[in-house]
């Protein structure tokens, strides 16, 4: 077992390393001592971390006189300003992408893709079940069906093996989510995708900048869909964006979100030829958003350092296992996670030991629970709407479906993950991580004793 040395480690080691000296000595006092320091922090002991996170999202006042001229010049509204048009070139050069059209919210950016690829009512998605709420929402507003593929516990992210066996005559797009700015495995996805004609719409909602063989999340499928919501490592309050490589696609998208008025190439004989909402970005979204290009650039690099040091010294404590990457691949981490298998852990529940680690001063959470079992799906194919555009068979076959999802329920029920804003602190602070994880192991069976 490699030993990593912090300050905090060494003093600790040190304590410890004497009053095992004074013990063989015959002084018993210090001994128990030491060994009270070493508690974990949940039986009373003091955290390996002590001293807080940075707050997100930051700004800089550089950017302030940028969004103090769009105030004063009342041109708040994308129709009255380049600004909006000029991220949009600024985001796609960033991905590589040919096009990017800024929308509202990561939300609407589904909404227009789903449109656009001719999801309609009774259709069928076949999507991620590891994900955040919104992108089963987005399906369900189409008054398309969600259809579940099942999540690979190595790579937190859609299993392409367990696609195609879901393909009926309804299904119109296979929508693989990159969670916690993973890349999910494109290529036998677009294959299965191609071989179906079916349209593939990535949801990168927490993937700007991760790459897969190369290549930028938002340029592997069809259309791309990504967040810019307060979270986000690009956040502007909402925002979001459709990005691609098909001309034909981006106009498309374009008129969606500007009420079906015709762009570029696609137009028709009358101002309103063809469906349309309201999605669009404002101007102060795309302002704040430009300004963070640079820091976007620096902050990932600083994330993904810290995330090959956590991987590296993570993997070497049993039980614990971070998420393998499709080869050639590199993640953003909105999320740093790994799985936690509790036999190496003297039984220690999952939820105990995220209790455990975040009294170490290190904020965790266990990730995406089985949300379909939550009601909303139930609610969905309950309605009018659903039950008119599905046969009772369909439907109670969708349903019990969920149960099948075993890859999904594991990581459910086994990840541990720690926030973005962590991984943006120095080397020292990987220490405490890697420190407190080997801490609670070490106390793992007082730790269990104590929640039984
Ligand atoms: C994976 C995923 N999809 C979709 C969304 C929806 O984005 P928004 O909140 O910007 O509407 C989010 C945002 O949290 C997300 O993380």
């Amino acid at each position: 077992m490699k030993v990593i040395l912090t300050r905090r480690g060494f003093i600790r080691d040190a304590a410890v390393g004497s009053a095992a000296l004074t013990w063989l000595s015959g002084r018993h006092a210090p001994r128990a001592f030491a060994t009270d320091a070493a508690k974990p922090a949940l039986l009373g002991g003091a955290p390996v971390h002590q001293g807080g996170w940075s707050e997100w999202p930051t700004w800089r006042e550089s950017w302030e006189p940028a969004v103090l001229k769009v105030l004063r010049s009342g041109k708040w509204f994308r129709g009255d300003g380049g600004h909006v048009a000029e991220f949009e070139t600024g985001y796609a050069r960033l991905l590589d992408a040919k096009r990017c059209l800024a929308t509202a919210s990561g939300t609407t950016a589904l909404l227009v893709s789903l449109h656009v690829m001719d999801v309609d009512a009774g259709d069928e998605v076949i999507v991620s079940p590891y994900t955040f709420i919104a992108t089963y929402n987005a399906i369900l507003c189409n008054k398309a069906l969600p259809v579940f593929a099942d999540t690979d516990p190595a790579t937190l992210t859609l299993d392409p093996a367990s696609v195609e066996g879901r393909i009926t005559s309804r299904t119109r797009a296979i929508l693989p989510v990159h969670i916690y700015g993973m890349p999910c495995d494109m290529d036998p996805i677009n294959v299965i995708a191609r071989k179906h004609k079916l349209g593939v719409i990535e949801d990168a909602c927490q993937a700007w900048l991760a790459e897969y063989k190369g290549r930028k999340c938002g340029t592997l499928g069809d259309l791309a869909c990504f967040s810019f919501q307060n979270s986000k490592h690009i956040p502007s309050g909402e925002g979001g964006a459709v990005t691609g490589n098909s001309d034909e696609l981006l106009d498309r998208c374009h008129a969606f979100h500007n009420v079906g008025r015709a762009t570029g190439s696609f137009k028709g004989g009358k101002p309103f030829f063809t469906r349309g909402s309201n999605y669009r970005m404002q101007q102060f979204q795309a302002v704040i958003l430009m300004q963070q290009f640079e820091k976007l650039l620096q902050e990932t690099a600083r994330r993904r350092e810290n995330a090959d040091y956590l991987g590296t010294h993570l993997k070497e404590i049993r039980g614990i296992q971070p998420a393998r990457l499709p080869e050639n691949s590199r993640a953003v981490w909105h999320l740093y996670p790994f799985r936690y298998d509790a036999e190496h852990f003297s039984g220690l529940a999952r939820d105990k030991f995220l209790q455990a680690l975040n009294a170490e001063g290190i904020p965790c959470s266990g990730g995406y629970h089985e949300q379909y079992f939550d009601g909303l799906l139930d609610e969905a194919i309950h309605s009018r709407g659903f039950k008119r555009l599905f046969s009772v068979g369909r439907l109670k076959a969708y349903r019990e479906s969920f149960q099948e999802l075993k890859g999904n329920r594991q990581v459910c029920a086994t990840t541990v993950g720690l926030p973005q804003n962590l991984l943006l602190a120095g080397r020292p602070e990987m220490d405490h991580i890697i420190e407190a994880v080997r801490k609670i192991q070490a106390h793992s069976a007082a730790l269990a004793k104590a929640a039984a």
